[in-house]
């Protein structure tokens, strides 16, 4: 694709942590629609790309640019949509990520219905978290007795947490179930999240990070090596890729050890 990315520097590995520098966000969001469209590509019969979706700002733009641009170039069909959390508000509503996700790439892009396994934000939480747990388990292969997506997109909070768990719920991290129904500390409001024990068996575990309010943070993350505090430093997948795309204001707090690639 002309003028994939005009600019990227990367920076070494930091704690099994690949890290991709872009100058801007549409960079950003070109080299994700190419990695999607790489792992797309020769998918056999009757098999899938299986995406777990975050919500947040972040996506939102990167969704918008990647439907804005869509070339065709993905086999849409070859894709099952799942989401790493939702908040507990009906399928229309602002604050659901479905719904961002609706109005910014799926409403651009030719995917069937029924790739897209939308966490139902309107049933009775912890109910909910016992269904997606099941369509989990019917639609996603299993290794280690876990649902193992072939990618999981996720953002960072200032407060370090990812999905939708959040600092201090370090046992929900590592809870065995694959869903669990949680409430914001802050705001109050209930949402449903895969655990972390899903995020760490997937086979690419993507975190998106923007914008200089999430630079601090995420130097914490990269360099902590206790990996004890934080949810997002939890993230280290068993048999998976580690990848974190992130712009140069977020990357602001990080060493300069890059070396410039074109
Ligand atoms: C959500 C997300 C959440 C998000 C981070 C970063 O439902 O809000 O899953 O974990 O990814 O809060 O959000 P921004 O990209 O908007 O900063």
């Amino acid at each position: 694709m002309a003028n994939i990315v005009s600019y990227k520097k990367k920076i070494s590995m930091i704690n099994q942590k690949e890290i991709i520098v872009f100058q801007t966000i549409e960079n950003l969001a070109e080299h994700l629609y190419e990695l999607l469209r790489k792992k797309a590509v020769n998918v056999p019969e009757g098999k899938y790309v299986s995406i777990a979706l975050s919500g947040g700002f972040t996506p939102k733009r990167i969704f918008e640019y990647i439907s804005s641009r869509e070339k065709g170039l993905i086999n849409w069909e070859k894709i099952k949509l799942f989401w790493s959390d939702e908040r507990c508000v009906s399928p229309d509503d602002e604050e659901s990520n479905f719904e961002m996700t609706r109005l910014n790439l799926l409403e651009n892009l030719d995917i069937p219905n029924e790739n897209i396994f939308r966490i139902k934000g309107e049933n009775v939480p912890e109910n909910e978290a016992i269904r997606y747990s099941q369509v989990l388990s019917e639609n996603l292969t299993l290794k280690n007795g876990l649902p193992r997506f072939d990618i999981v997109l996720l953002g960072l909070g200032e407060d370090g947490h990812t999905a939708s768990i959040f600092p201090g719920s370090t046992p929900l991290f590592h809870s065995t179930n694959f869903c669990e129904a949680v409430t914001h500390p802050i705001s109050g409001q209930q949402r449903i999240t895969i655990t972390g024990s899903v995020i760490n068996n997937a086979d690419t575990v993507i975190f998106m990070v923007t914008g200089a309010s999430k630079a601090k943070m995420l130097a914490r993350i990269v360099y902590d090596t206790k990996k004890t505090l934080l949810p997002a430093s939890l993230v280290i997948p068993t048999n998976g890729i580690l990848l974190w795309l992130i712009d140069t204001e977020a990357a602001s707090f990080l060493g300069n050890n890059s070396n410039k690639i074109s």
